[in-house]
């Protein structure tokens, strides 16, 4: 992790951006992306990362008081990996269970970003209250195991 938040070092060691201005998305976007490379995700997978990073920003800067966005390599039974955070600090997401459904915006958007976050990821976990929202999903590099296939 770099010490400076706006300058992100988009390298396998991960990054954590400070995301509250529209231009800050793409330097979100550029981040997860290079760190999904590193890691070894292939082209797809690595623009999904970088599509979800996009949305997760874009909703730091439309519905929250600033907040971050931290990319980082993790490790698991599906090999390498990448783990998107969006943490902020309120006003929160009334209603998670609609937020997290296809067409729902309170701003006027698509409502596309956390259902399509979601679905770009292979793990999502979300948790908001007044005092903030916190967005944990990761992506493995590696092929989800059959249940009951012999572990490599
Ligand atoms: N970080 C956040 N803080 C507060 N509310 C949020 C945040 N992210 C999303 N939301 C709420 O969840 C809704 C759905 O988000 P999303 O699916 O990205 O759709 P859209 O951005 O098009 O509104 C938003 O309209 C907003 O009400
Ligand atoms: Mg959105």
């Amino acid at each position: 992790m770099r010490a400076d938040p706006r300058r992100p070092a988009a390298t396998a060691s991960g990054a954590r951006l400070a995301v509250a201005r529209p231009d800050d998305v793409a330097r979100a976007r550029r981040m997860a992306y290079a760190l999904a490379v590193a890691v070894g995700l292939g082209a797809a997978d690595a623009a999904a990362v970088a599509l979800a990073a996009t949305e997760l920003a874009t909703n730091l800067v439309r519905y929250a008081r600033g907040g971050t966005l931290t990319a980082a390599p993790v490790a698991g039974p599906r090999g390498r990996g990448v783990l998107l955070e969006s943490r902020d600090g309120g006003p929160g997401i009334p209603d998670l269970a609609r937020a997290l459904q296809d067409g729902y915006s309170t701003g006027g958007g698509l409502g596309g970003g956390l259902p399509g976050v979601r679905r770009l990821m292979d793990e999502f976990a979300a948790e908001t209250g007044p005092g903030g929202t916190t967005i944990v999903a990761r992506k493995w590099a590696g092929p989800a195991r059959r249940a009951g296939a012999p572990r490599p």
